[in-house]
This record gives structure tokens, C-alpha cells and sequence, in this order.
């Protein structure tokens, strides 16, 4: 079994409309329904938790009625002849789902709980306090054996993001770059692609123009399951 390329991949919630999932800042998406500074951020779970804990029920229940797609399959697929990490932004479970077996959420899982006095800093953002509630609902009152309210394993807006130093890492060693269906409107995720080297190619899939400019860049401005598929071919010219 010879050297296999490493591919970095950096998913947002584009990878995820073709299941039906919103996303988040096209029109219809799921920051036109709700603010998230009411039912994403910090703030809110101390204001408001009954709320926030509302706002991923539903989410989970959304995600429990759809499955991945051809997109998420191809991602999968290219395990078969390269070493693929998928930096996913999305708390869905769907890369998963489809197969990949290296996903890294940067933003959390909604499919994931835990108790709110936990996962800080002194904890190391240890994941020995996570647990899996699948697509159960979660409400006020559901205390974790610690005596503490569970609340989504997310990282809400205002919150540091755990995971980013492995990311870097991961970009950093990549010899191929991937970003599918993000707008890269939100740090520290939007610039994780600028860690790879200066000769590492950066793919961008995404229907719309999004704010990168660099000359490694190749914009396959398709939706993400016919823009895999453009992906993957130009994989096999290499
Ligand atoms: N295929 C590919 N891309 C698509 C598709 C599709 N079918 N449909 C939409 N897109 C693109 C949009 O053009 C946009 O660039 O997906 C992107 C979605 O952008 P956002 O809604 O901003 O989602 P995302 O970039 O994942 O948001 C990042 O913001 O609110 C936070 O934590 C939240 O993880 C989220 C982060």
C-alpha cells in the first residue's frame, strides 16, 4: 500500500441541504427563523436554556427524518485511495452516516449532550462528560448524574472552539484542501484553508461565490453532490 495523499476537508451546512437540512445564512435558512444570539450563543443559555434546549430539539428531530446524501457518500468514498479528514462546522450526523470515518466537529453534535458545568477549561474540554441522547428531546430538569442540567454538546456563539488546534494540525499537513457548502463567514473554521502550504491546491464546492481570494483556489461553483462528482474526476486527472 503506497504514500495515500492526505485530503483536508472543511464542510459547512451546504453538504447537508441536498438531505434537506437548512442551512444558515441562504434566505430561508435557519439565522432568517431564529436569532442566534437567542438560541446559539452563550448568553442565551444563561437567559434562557428552556429555549436553547428547545431549539436543538427540534433540530435533532429534523435530522432524525433525513439521510445522508450522494455528496456525503462521495466524501466517504475517497477513504478508498486517500488519508481523509473531514473538519465538519455541521453538528449533524450525516458524514458519519455516509461512512466517513474521520470527522472532526468543530462546532459540536447535536446528537450529543452534556452536563453544563462540565467541558471548561479546567476539564481540558475532556470528553469523558459527553453522552449520546441520539434524537431524544432534552428539557429543563434532565440532570446529569453529576446533579447538572445536560445542555448541547455545541459550541454556542461567544464560547471557545476545543477543537481547532487539532484542525490546524490537520490543514497544516494536508496536500490536498476541500471546502464544500460554507459561506466561511464564521472564524476560526473560515480560515483554517490559509494553514496549508503555499503549493497545496484549495477546492471550493459551493453554488455561490464565497469571500476567498487566493490563487490556489479552484471554485466548483456547483450544489455539493454534482460538484463532488466534478471533484472526484479532477482527482483522478491528477
Ligand atoms: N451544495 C453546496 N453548497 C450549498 C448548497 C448546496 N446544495 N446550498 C447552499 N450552499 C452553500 C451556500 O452558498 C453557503 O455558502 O452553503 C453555504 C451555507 O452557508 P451557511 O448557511 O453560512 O452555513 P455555514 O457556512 O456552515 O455556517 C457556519 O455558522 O452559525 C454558525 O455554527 C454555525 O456551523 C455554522 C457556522
Amino acid at each position: 500500500m503506497g504514500y495515500k495523499k492526505r485530503i483536508a476537508v472543511l464542510s459547512g451546512a451546504g453538504v447537508s441541504a441536498e438531505s434537506g437540512l437548512s442551512t444558515y445564512r441562504d434566505n430561508g435558512g435557519l439565522w432568517d427563523k431564529y436569532d442566534p444570539m437567542d438560541v446559539a450563543s452563550d448568553v442565551a443559555w444563561k437567559q434562557n436554556p428552556g429555549l436553547v434546549l428547545e431549539f436543538y430539539n427540534r433540530q435533532r428531530e429534523k435530522l432524525k427524518a433525513v439521510r445522508p446524501n450522494e455528496a456525503h457518500r462521495l466524501l466517504a468514498s475517497l477513504e478508498d485511495k486517500y488519508n481523509v479528514d473531514i473538519i465538519t462546522q455541521n453538528v449533524d450526523n450525516l458524514h458519519e452516516r455516509a461512512g466517513s470515518t474521520r470527522v472532526l466537529h468543530l462546532h459540536g453534535e447535536v446528537t450529543k449532550i452534556r452536563p453544563e458545568n462540565t467541558c471548561n477549561e479546567a476539564d481540558a474540554f475532556s470528553e469523558q462528560y459527553v453522552v449520546d441522547c441520539g434524537y431524544e428531546r432534552v428539557v429543563l430538569g434532565d440532570l446529569a448524574p453529576n446533579g447538572a442540567q445536560y445542555r448541547p454538546h455545541i459550541v454556542f456563539f461567544g464560547e471557545p472552539v476545543p477543537k481547532i488546534e487539532k484542525a490546524i494540525d490537520i490543514f497544516s499537513a494536508a496536500d490536498i484542501v476541500l471546502i464544500v457548502g460554507t459561506s466561511l463567514s464564521v472564524y476560526p473554521a473560515a480560515g483554517l484553508y490559509r494553514y496549508a502550504s503555499g503549493r497545496t491546491p484549495v477546492y471550493i464546492i459551493d453554488p455561490a461565490d464565497v469571500p476567498a481570494r487566493d490563487p490556489r483556489i479552484v471554485h466548483i461553483r456547483k450544489k455539493a453532490t454534482e460538484g463532488m462528482l466534478e471533484f472526484c474526476k479532477m482527482l483522478e486527472e491528477e
